[in-house]
């Protein structure tokens, strides 16, 4: 029953990406408007500082290709992965582009994914120029090191800075490690985990969304937040990030320490989102129930605790996380599809920035991306990626 509610998912988005394609030209979408309609940015977009405002410039563009090759692992037509290919040229120039963390969001799912199944070098040389861009944000400081969030590094206001969303961007690093056999990656990566361990996560092990270091001494000057209702709020979708990159870390380096801090962090986000498993767009929104959803932050835990369920070296408790992740799936096929025409995208209800009045009550192209990515761990598990292999039970 779940698997024909997850194939139907999985159809709906391939239709819509041909239809979308038709109308896109070489820009790329990232969050429906109040029409229902994708806005849209070119690929070439870098983030950066205008004056005192910072601005993400487009880290959706890989997800797209994400997509695309997921629909041809789906449909076997090689009608998608020649879009993925084309969109692949237009992607490309940003693995030069040290100015952000995101630029892992934006080569894990494209290029990573389109060497994972077409077995073309090109893609991995792309891949692997964008893991060393990520690895030289790294700052040390007498305390530890973290990859810095946002920014030329140039600027102290970047250099300083540590958001909970570039967990997510580590399995860029986990890869290269794998595909360079170069273990410094996988260090970088994992003493980003540690000093986010120490900074963002508060004793309920609800998280911040970003810090401020001291980089003299290390000390976390102060937590605060960019898209979330408060600095001391729980913003879902920054929690959703830390689950999901402390899975892959547990992944990457066979610690079942930070698989044990996932499940920490994955009951404290069950306990808040309750039955519906759609949290608001922030926890302490004073307006909560009735406020915005944020269905994006379901979809990247869904596929978390897919791989949670894979790595667990317990198969009773892996079997629990395999079912929420279901559970959470059956609910966004059930509820949040954007079935009809006029809403383009796949997942009503995300909300990518309230405070920044972006890609409110919306379909976001993070959230159709993690969506899809959970729908393959569970249908083809291993093909859009390679499935996770499980810890051995004295890790
Ligand atoms: N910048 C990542 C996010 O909006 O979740």
């Amino acid at each position: 029953m779940t698997e024909r509610l997850f194939l139907e998912a999985l159809d709906l988005s391939a239709a819509k990406l041909l239809e979308d394609e038709k109308t896109l030209g070489v820009s790329f979408p990232y969050v429906t408007l109040a029409s229902g309609a994708w806005d849209t940015m070119p690929a070439s977009l870098s983030a950066g500082y205008q004056g005192a405002n910072w601005s993400h410039g487009n880290w959706f563009c890989g997800f797209w290709i994400g997509l695309l090759t997921a629909a041809y692992l789906r449909t076997r037509d090689e009608k998608y992965l020649n879009l993925a290919r084309e969109r692949m040229l237009l992607v490309a120039p940003r693995a030069n582009d040290g100015n952000t963390h995101d630029i892992g969001f934006i080569f894990y799912p494209s290029a990573i994914a389109l060497f994972h199944v077409t077995g073309e070098e090109q893609y991995a040389s792309l891949a692997a120029r964008a893991a060393d861009r990520l690895r030289r944000r790294l700052i040390l400081t007498p305390r530890g090191s973290y990859i810095s969030a946002w920014g030329p590094l140039n600027d102290v206001r970047g250099r300083r800075s540590s958001a909970i969303d570039t967990m997510a961007n580590l399995p860029l690093l986990y890869w290269a490690a794998q595909y360079e056999d170069d273990a410094s990656f996988t260090l970088a990566g994992e003493a980003h985990a540690i000093m986010t361990r120490g900074s963002f996560i508060r004793p309920d092990h609800s998280t911040y969304h970003a810090v401020e270091y001291d980089i003299a001494t290390g000390v976390c000057a102060r937590g605060f937040t960019f898209q979330g209702y408060a600095d001391s709020s729980c913003w879902p979708r920054g929690q959703a990030w830390a689950i999901y990159g402390y899975t892959r870390t547990a992944e990457a380096t066979g610690k079942r320490c930070y698989l044990d801090l996932a499940e920490q962090l994955s009951e404290y986000f069950l306990k808040r989102t309750g039955s519906s498993l759609v949290p608001p767009w922030d926890f302490d929104d004073p307006l909560v129930p009735n406020t915005l959803l944020d269905t994006s932050a379901s979809a990247i835990v869904a596929s978390a605790f897919a791989d949670m369920a894979a790595l667990h070296p317990d198969r009773k408790k892996g079997e629990v996380w395999a079912q929420r992740s279901r559970d959470i799936l059956t609910i966004l096929c059930e509820r949040h599809l954007a079935r009809d025409d006029a809403h383009r995208g796949l997942l009503r209800h995300g909300c990518y920035s309230k405070p920044h009045n972006q890609g409110i009550d919306s379909a976001v192209m993070f959230g159709d991306f993690f969506f899809v990515e959970a729908l393959c761990s569970m249908v083809m598990p291993g093909e859009l990626r390679t499935a996770p292999k499980r810890l051995s039970s004295d890790s």
